[in-house]
């Protein structure tokens, strides 16, 4: 009788992988996802606004970035460890966002095309197509902050906010962590 039981709606995956990817050298362990909220469709927040930044054909949503560190860090031995790292990463917040989405009454299952992506003729130029998406995506994240920031502000609005801020940490982290490779790469013995 003393027993606390979990929720069938309880995802014990879900709190296992953010743990754990939040305490790799990927993430920025300072800064934490929003504990659950009561996140609603009618609170002013639009669940197209995230789709960008999800899974959208643009070479730099969550799900072409992932697909892209996979196929650079294949193609390049020297970044397998970082790559491969980061995407672990960016599939938290494709996850993440995916939740967001449906919770705002939008749609998850979106259509994609990785056709057009450029994953670079050397691990220099694949590092550099890596920190221009980061930075793409840090300025999308930027303006879904502001265009958040501008609404009344409820439950809903904070929990879009404190995710936006810890998505926002990572990509800063991993801009961090690619020029750090890239200046290891580019200075002389
Ligand atoms: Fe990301
Ligand atoms: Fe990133």
């Amino acid at each position: 009788m003393f027993a606390l039981m979990r929720t069938r709606s309880t995802n014990l995956i879900d709190d296992l992988t953010t743990g754990l990817v939040n305490n790799m050298r990927f993430s920025d362990r300072t800064v934490l996802w929003p504990p659950d909220a009561d996140v609603r469709s009618d609170a002013g927040v639009r669940p197209e606004w995230f789709y960008p930044s999800f899974k959208d054909a643009n070479g730099t949503s969550e799900l072409d970035t992932i697909h892209l560190y996979i196929t650079q860090e294949a193609m390049y031995e020297e970044l397998s460890e970082l790559l491969l790292g980061i995407a672990l990463v960016e599939m938290k917040h494709l996850d993440k966002l995916a939740d967001l989405i449906s919770d705002l009454g939008g749609t998850p299952a979106r259509p994609n095309s990785t056709d057009k992506l450029k994953y670079g003729d050397t691990p220099t130029e694949a590092v550099r197509i890596a920190i221009s998406g980061e930075q793409t995506a840090i300025r999308g994240y930027e303006e879904l902050i502001d265009r958040i920031s501008a609404l009344p502000s409820n439950a809903t609005t904070g929990f879009c906010l404190s995710t936006l801020a810890k998505l926002i940490a990572d990509e800063q982290l991993h801009v961090a962590l690619l020029q750090g490779w890239l200046a290891g790469a580019e200075s002389p013995l």
